[in-house]
């Protein structure tokens, strides 16, 4: 029912409820941002995952997030942190920002840091290219302060994307789980959760600076996948970022 160090295959809200509540520390995730093929230009319709279709209607899409969000909050402990990944997305002329639906879930939005992928290369002109997405730091209560050392980082986080898990669509680099643990956990011990999990990025992260990790993924070539880049993983004790 509620194993750490294990990466589960299935739907993460079903998979979360039969979790007790307040049993994480931490929860580092991107879900998919339903995409339609359209999202951002032509370049993300290279986003195709295993067996995801990642093309609800929008208001579907929104309640499903909030529903994910409100599942993350009722098994976090009260001075636990959720980092969601999402991104501001364009459709027919409509922005569609994440706090839209962000505001209607129970969490605090304590902090919005910009993401600089640092990618080059626009392939339409329609927009000057995006190349930030958004990570949302949110929370229950006021948090304590940062592990010193973070303290001195901006909201504008300059981490360039890596490409070599070409398994996956949509990988996020290692070093943004890292900076997060690092920041938030520090030398605490803790239970690290990542219910999108993907390549199993967040949970390399977690297992490598020493803590403990649960993934979910609704694929089991992705699951696989991220059981076996944790196997080459060696936890080491600490170190800042
Ligand atoms: C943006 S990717 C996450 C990538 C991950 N951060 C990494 O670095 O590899 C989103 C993931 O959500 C998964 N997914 C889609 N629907 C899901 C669901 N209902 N429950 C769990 N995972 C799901 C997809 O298979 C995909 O791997």
């Amino acid at each position: 029912m509620f194993k750490i160090n294990d990466v589960i295959v299935g739907d993460c809200l079903n998979v979360m409820r039969n979790f007790p509540d307040e049993c994480i520390d931490l929860v580092i995730t991107s879900p998919p941002y339903n995409k339609k093929g359209k999202h951002g230009g032509k370049l993300v319709e290279k986003v195709i995952y295993d067996n995801y279709g990642d093309d609800m209607s929008e208001e579907d899409y929104q309640k499903w997030q909030i529903e994910v969000l409100n599942e993350i909050y009722r098994i976090l402990k009260p001075n636990g942190a959720l980092f969601y990944n999402h991104k501001v997305r364009y459709d027919d002329g409509n922005m569609i920002h994440p706090v839209i639906f962000l505001v209607k879930s129970k969490f605090i939005i304590w902090q919005e840091i910009i993401w600089n992928r640092a990618i080059t290369g626009n392939i339409r002109g329609w927009r000057f290219w995006n190349i930030d997405e958004r990570i949302y730091w949110l929370v229950k209560q006021k948090p304590k302060e940062l592990i010193q050392n973070y303290a001195q980082m901006t909201s504008i986080w300059n981490i360039r994307v890596e490409t070599e898990h070409k398994i996956h669509p949509a990988v996020f680099p290692v070093d943004i789980p890292k900076r997060i643990i690092g920041a938030i956990l520090g030398e605490e011990k803790g239970i690290v959760l990542d219910p999108f999990c993907g390549t199993g990025t967040t949970l390399v992260a977690a297992k490598e600076m020493g803590k403990d990790y649960i993934g979910i993924d609704i694929s089991d070539k992705y699951v696989g996948y991220a059981k076996k880049r944790l196997q080459e993983v060696d936890p080491i004790l600490f170190w800042y970022y």
